[in-house]
């Protein structure tokens, strides 16, 4: 048995990105944790942890929107910070969102929604979306070949920014449910808002 430290926002946003950060190498570090997986749109929560991650001797994985997510051929990262992550030896994933996918499309063109879909509006209702995207970006990470399949902490939040970190035996998309959320180290305690 053993008694752990959470700790809870009072409301999902990015006004919580630098206590979740913090909070997210403080584990990894506690629990000699290799990886650390971000997601990041434009890559302003990525430039954030990057210097955290280095000084605590964390490799940096950050995953990104897939291409054409806003805006068809175009990607959601700045140019300039995806350089600048690059030049710094950060492992950059960018690939189609695994709990959407091709049904999204579908869901789209025709109504109704996949059970990927529920899988994924289940985990944004309960544990808010934050968490879900923790879910999502380690998959994504662990079906690129960016993390291996051991314990890492992944990092995410309600549209920009971070305001959830778990620490997360990873899975494979076709292994989905291999998957074990094994640490809540910080998340928002209302979901919607
Ligand atoms: C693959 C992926 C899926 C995401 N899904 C959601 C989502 O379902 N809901 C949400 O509020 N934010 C979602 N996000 C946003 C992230 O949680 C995070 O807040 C954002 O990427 C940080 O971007 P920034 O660096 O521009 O601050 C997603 C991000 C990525 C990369």
């Amino acid at each position: 048995m053993m008694e752990k430290k959470i700790v809870y926002f009072e409301k999902p946003g990015e006004q919580n990105t630098d206590d979740t950060l913090r909070l997210a190498v403080e584990r990894a570090r506690e629990l000699g944790i290799k990886y650390l997986v971000v997601a990041s749109s434009t890559g302003e929560t990525a430039m954030k942890a990057l210097e955290l991650a280095r000084s605590a001797g964390l490799e940096l994985v950050v995953v990104t929107y897939h291409r054409g997510f806003y805006e068809e051929g175009k990607d959601s990262m700045h140019p300039e910070i995806e350089e600048k992550l690059r030049k710094e030896g950060v492992t950059i994933v960018r690939q189609s969102h695994i709990l959407s996918g091709l049904e999204r499309s579908i869901s789209r063109k025709l109504g109704g929604a996949s059970r990927t879909e529920a899988i994924a509006e289940a985990l944004r209702a309960l544990f808010g979306h934050g968490l879900k995207v923790c879910v999502e970006i380690t998959i994504m990470a662990a079906d690129s070949g960016a993390i291996p399949i051991e314990e890492v902490v992944a990092v995410g939040g309600r549209s920009s920014g971070a305001d959830t970190a778990v620490v997360v035996r990873p899975a494979h998309m076709n292994n989905f449910f291999d998957m074990q959320i094994r640490e809540i180290i910080c998340m928002p305690r209302e979901k919607r808002k």
